[in-house]
């Protein structure tokens, strides 16, 4: 039998990303550009105007690395949400032209869910609770009666804004993450940090300010502060993560999201993860990160179970949440 394609359109944020991936979970393309500054954070409309240079470049390109061509995909899925409208909207728009031209069904996919789908599919996890750690979003979410529920999340900002403002604040451009990781490896004395835990909840805009004083202060070296940052930030991390595992009775974890590429933050989940005998799955970093492969495949789940929808009717959905999604595919 022919094996059924799915090609989709990742384009929630700084990164635009095209995917190719088949029911056999074989991932076929898995192109990206992202739009990156030397100083300074994400401004959506530059965002955008990257995203509609590298557009059609990106799907022809995963098109050629895979040996296909567009009349041999079988649906067309893209990210509708949460995310950027200004950046939704480019993604969007391709994927609505694509499936108009060479007349194929549209499916719209829920981020978020892509980063856990991804992490069940190439991975031996059944039925996890991810830790899903990005930019803009700081959820642990776990599937319960029909959809994936949120029982935990930041009440404020994603802890990878949080580094990457950090990294802002010591004068480093974005994304921040990867330098503060490193930087933090050179880190020999931790400082004493606000640590916000609120029931399943974390904030993080406390600890951001305590930060900025501290770096204007000049007592402390950049690689202390950063190391502190991390140790701080993960351990809250971690402490909601097993608390929800425990009140969800789930054994297995899964990570997602740009964050958990951080050295550190994957070192504590395995130590947490091990002092309770759960199991840790972690896939490679090209699918931690936002990739166009985690869409194709939700996407081609959601139309095996029957989901698709008219170009005509479809729409971004920047405000999305998990559990505003009704999972028939499970
Ligand atoms: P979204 O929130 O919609 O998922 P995003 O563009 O923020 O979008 P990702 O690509 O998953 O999503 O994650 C980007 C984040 O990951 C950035 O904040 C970046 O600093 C962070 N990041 C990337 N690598 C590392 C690393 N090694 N350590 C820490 N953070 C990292
Ligand atoms: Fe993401």
């Amino acid at each position: 039998m022919v094996p059924m394609l799915s090609l989709a359109i990742e384009s929630t944020a700084h990164t635009f990303g095209v995917g190719i991936v088949d029911d056999k979970k074989h991932v076929l393309a898995n192109v990206k550009d992202s739009y990156t500054t030397e100083a300074g954070g994400i401004k959506p409309d530059d965002a955008k105007q990257h995203h509609l240079q590298v557009k059609d470049r990106l799907v022809a390109e995963a098109l050629a690395k895979a040996g296909l061509t567009m009349e041999d995909i079988g649906v067309i899925a893209v990210s509708q949400g949460p995310g950027l409208p200004p950046c939704l909207v480019v993604g969007m728009e391709k994927a609505k032209e694509l499936a108009r031209e060479y007349k194929k069904p549209l499916v719209g996919v829920n981020h978020c869910i892509a980063h856990l789908e991804i992490g069940r599919a190439l991975s031996r996890a059944n039925d996890p609770v991810l830790l899903y750690v990005s930019g803009a979003n700081t959820q642990i979410i776990a599937y319960d009666g029909g959809k994936y529920r949120i029982v935990g999340e930041t009440l404020d900002n994603g802890v990878g804004n949080f580094l990457d403002k950090f990294a802002r604040i010591l004068g480093l451009g974005f994304p921040g993450g990867p330098k503060i990781d490193a930087l933090a490896k050179q880190g020999k004395e931790y400082i004493e940090l606000p640590y916000t835990v609120k029931g399943m909840d974390i904030a993080v805009g406390g600890l951001l300010t305590n930060l900025q004083q501290k770096v204007h202060a000049k007592k402390y070296t950049q690689e202390d502060l950063a190391f502190s940052a991390q140790e701080t930030v993960f351990a809250m991390l971690m402490e909601v993560a097993e608390r929800a595992m425990h009140h969800c009775q789930k054994r297995e974890l899964v990570l997602g999201g740009g964050v958990c590429c951080n050295t550190r933050l994957r070192e504590m989940a395995e130590l947490m993860c091990k002092a309770n005998n759960f199991r840790m799955f972690t896939v490679p970093n090209e699918f931690l990160v936002d990739n166009g492969a985690m869409i194709a495949w939700t996407g081609l789940l959601q139309f095996q179970a029957g989901i698709q929808a008219s170009p005509d009717s479809m729409d971004i959905r920047p405000r999305e949440r998990t559990d505003d999604v009704e999972v028939r595919w499970r």
